[in-house]
């Protein structure tokens, strides 16, 4: 049995490259393993200044674990803010590396490319998410690809630790499925919630006709790429070769196929989400919450005795 743990920002509806790279690997290990999932709802400050917001956002992402099948009898499911101990063993890692270091990471680099604020937050972003992961003894992070820099990010910090006060921390492994390890969104690009290029896991089949329509074609070829790229997800390849034979050149037929695909893997979980209330969802971050921080306040004990404030 391994330590699983893996989370996802509250800022924004989830879609479906998040399903697909992070939910759906997470779901499968799950089961068999000890499991713990988490909102990060600081890690969402560092782009939304909205509470109202970003309280909706708590909400919809953990109703959003629970529709995709997570147990929150067997998987632990908190949120980031409800455990202290996150923030705080994020300075002690910030105190153990350079700004150099931290200059480095891409999902820092690539916001202040487009422009964006770059507040301190966002420049600690990855020894946050170190903190996370590391204080659980985390054996395996089920993540995007994307994620794969701030997993060394997390790795170089637990060493960094380690060199200095001994071993304490173990550094853990991502788990990317190399297959789906980015799932492309109505452009091309990589589907994100910041490049308003996403097909919603829970939309209504409306809205997800809606984003499958406006999926770039390029009408060079018998075979829209960008439309094929997403349905390889839902489809096995023999299946697909018939289907893009049969509507060779005829894309809005392949569209429309796509959205049926789409919206029956949807439909039973979207019914599932639309039953769960908000008290239910309080009730699960509250018992998950008192579980994570049982465990994350016994490893604070050593690492607060080992950098030496503990008298
Ligand atoms: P976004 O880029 O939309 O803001 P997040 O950064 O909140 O998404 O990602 C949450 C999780 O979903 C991470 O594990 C991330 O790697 C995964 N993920 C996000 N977008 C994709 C994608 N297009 N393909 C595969 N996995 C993705
Ligand atoms: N940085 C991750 C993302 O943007 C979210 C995240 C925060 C996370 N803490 C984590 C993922 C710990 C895995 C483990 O998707």
């Amino acid at each position: 049995m391994q330590r699983l743990f893996t989370g996802i920002q509250a800022s924004g509806a989830l879609h479906v490259g998040n399903y697909f790279g992070a939910l759906k690997p997470f779901v499968e290990l799950a089961r068999e393993n000890d499991s713990m999932l988490m909102v990060a709802d600081y890690h969402a400050l560092t782009s939304l200044r909205d509470p109202a917001a970003v309280r909706t956002n708590i909400i919809n992402v953990t109703k959003d674990y629970l529709a995709v099948g997570i147990d929150p009898a067997q998987a632990i499911i908190f949120k980031q803010s409800d455990v202290p101990e996150h923030t705080e063993l994020s300075w002690i890692f910030q105190c153990l590396v350079t700004v150099p270091f931290l200059q480095q990471a891409h999902a820092f680099k690539d916001k202040v490319a487009k422009g964006l604020e770059a507040n301190a937050g966002l420049f600690a972003y990855p020894m946050l998410m170190a903190a996370d992961i590391l204080l659980y003894d985390t054996d395996v992070v089920p993540v995007g690809a994307d994620q794969r820099q701030h997993l060394e990010y997390a790795r170089e910090a637990a060493a960094k630790f380690n060199n200095a006060y001994g071993q304490t921390f173990k550094e853990p492994k991502e788990k990317i499925l190399e297959m789906i390890a980015t799932v492309p969104g109505t452009d091309g690009k990589k589907m994100s919630k910041s490049y308003g290029n996403t097909i919603p896991l829970f939309g209504t089949k409306d809205e997800i006709a809606k984003a499958v329509m406006s999926i770039v074609t390029d009408s060079g070829s018998d075979k829209p790429e960008n439309v094929f790229a997403i349905h390889q997800l839902f489809k096995t390849e023999s299946e697909l070769a018939a289907l893009y034979e049969e509507h060779k050149g005829k894309y809005k037929n392949l569209k429309e196929a796509l959205i049926e695909d789409i919206d029956s893997l949807v439909a039973p979980m979207r019914e599932i989400r639309n039953a769960i209330a908000e008290s239910d969802v309080e009730q699960v971050l509250k018992e998950g919450g008192a579980r994570a921080r049982s465990r994350a306040s016994e490893k604070m004990k050593d690492v607060r005795a080992k950098v030496g404030v503990t008298i």
